[in-house]
Parts: C-alpha cells; structure tokens; sequence
C-alpha cells in the first residue's frame, strides 16, 4: 500500500468518531471505510501529478483530505455547513492542516494545499476559468444531477483536457452482463451541461461502496456559443 495512504489510513483508524447526526446512511458515517472505498476509485484513475482537483460535496472532507494526503491541492466544497464543519473539525483534531475559505482564487495554485468552502457548487465564481485539472465527486446523490444541478459550473473551471469523475452506488442488484450497458445509461442520463461522457468504470470490490464511475471531458460538441 501506498505509503500516504497508509499515514492517512492509520490516522483515522486510531481516532474513531461518530458523525452520524448529518448522515442518513451508514456507508457516510464511517471515515476508515469511506477512504478505503474513495481510495480504491482513485487508484483505478490516473491522476497527473500537481493536478488542482475540487471535490464537489465533499460532505466531511474525505474526498479532498485524501487526495491531498496523496500530494493533490485539493479543494472540498459542500453545501452544508454544519457537517462540513463537523468534518473540519475531526480534521484538526488530527492535525492535517486545512484553509477554510469564502475565496478559492487563492487556493488554486498552491501546491499541495488543502482547502474547503462552504456554498452550493453553483457557485464557483471566484475559480478562474480554465483552472481545475480534475473535479471530483464522490458518491453523489440523486438530487445533485441535471441541467442545473451541482455540476453545472464545471465547464467553465476546468482545464481543457481536466475531467469530471462521478461515483455512484450504481444499481447494487445490477446482473453482471447487464452493468457496462447500465453504467452507460446512467452517465449518458446525468451528463452534465456541456460535458460529455467519455469513459465508465465498474467496481465490484466489496469494500467500495460506490459501484459505478462515471468520467466526463469537456467537448466542443457541446461548448457555448
Ligand atoms: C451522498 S453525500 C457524499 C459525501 C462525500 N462525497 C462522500 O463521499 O462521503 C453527497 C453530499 O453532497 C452535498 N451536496 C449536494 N448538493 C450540493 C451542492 N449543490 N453543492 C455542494 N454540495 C452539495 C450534500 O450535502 C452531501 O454532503
């Protein structure tokens, strides 16, 4: 195992805590197997090195406290505050260093930084265009998706050959021969505006929890006029 996913891994392992006040499920609550899962999908991405990745609802951090640990600036935004902030709050007890921010602008080219904001991923006003490598966002729910949904100001930030990478559960009881169409169905369903599906991916590992990878490019197919 990765070294730095080992540090981060023991971390949360020796520091249990209970998040369940803002969790409707169990599978968000529980930080060892959250990051072991989200772990496992990033392992199967590739990643270029000094990338600038902003996981959109990054709910406690886990998103973005690992792919920094993994070297990423990583920036973690979320609607709700209050979890957020519980999050931020297990974080510092651990001692990883953060930036808790209204402006991103400042955090974007710092490497190796760790940052989050508190807002709706609608508003991403103050990341320049152009300027993300990678968005991620791990396990989303339903509601996120659609025209103007959490990705819809993607597009804009990200870098013209960054990605998005979208983790759902997937259809759990999807039959093996049925899930590369299902996978395809679903990501050509929530295809972001002006983003285009380009790749899917499977997971069939017990011990990740989101099934289901979903990768978008930006295209001119789709650009503004
Ligand atoms: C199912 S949780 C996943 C949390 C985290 N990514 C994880 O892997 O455990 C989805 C999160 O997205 C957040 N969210 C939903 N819509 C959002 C939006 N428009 N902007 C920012 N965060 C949003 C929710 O508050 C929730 O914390």
């Amino acid at each position: 195992m990765d070294n730095k996913l080992e540090k981060i891994l023991n971390l949360v392992q020796n520091n249990p805590v209970d998040f369940c006040r803002f969790s409707e499920d169990n599978h968000q609550i529980n930080p060892e197997s959250r990051i072991k899962s989200i772990s496992n999908i990033i392992s199967k991405i590739n990643i270029p090195k000094h990338s600038t990745i902003l996981d959109i609802g990054t709910g406690y951090g886990y998103g973005a406290v690992l792919l920094n640990a993994l070297g990423y600036n990583a920036i973690g935004v979320e609607i709700n505050e209050a979890k957020l902030k519980e999050g931020m709050g297990y974080w510092s007890k651990l001692g990883i260093d953060f930036e808790f921010t209204n402006d991103l602008s400042s955090v974007i080219n710092s490497s190796g930084k760790l940052a989050f904001s508190a807002r709706d991923s609608k508003n991403l006003s103050d990341i320049p265009n152009s300027s993300i490598d990678m968005v991620t966002s791990f396990y989303l729910s339903g509601y996120m998706v659609g025209k103007n949904g959490a990705y819809c100001g993607v597009e804009r930030i990200l870098k013209p050959k960054g990605n998005l990478v979208v983790t759902t559960q997937g259809y759990p009881n999807t039959p093996e021969f049925l899930k590369e169409f299902t996978v395809n169905l679903m990501g050509k369903f929530m295809e972001p505006k002006y983003l285009k599906l380009t790749s899917t991916l499977t997971i069939n590992d017990p011990l990740v929890h989101d099934k289901f990878v979903l990768v978008y490019n930006k295209s001119n197919k789709y650009k503004k006029e």
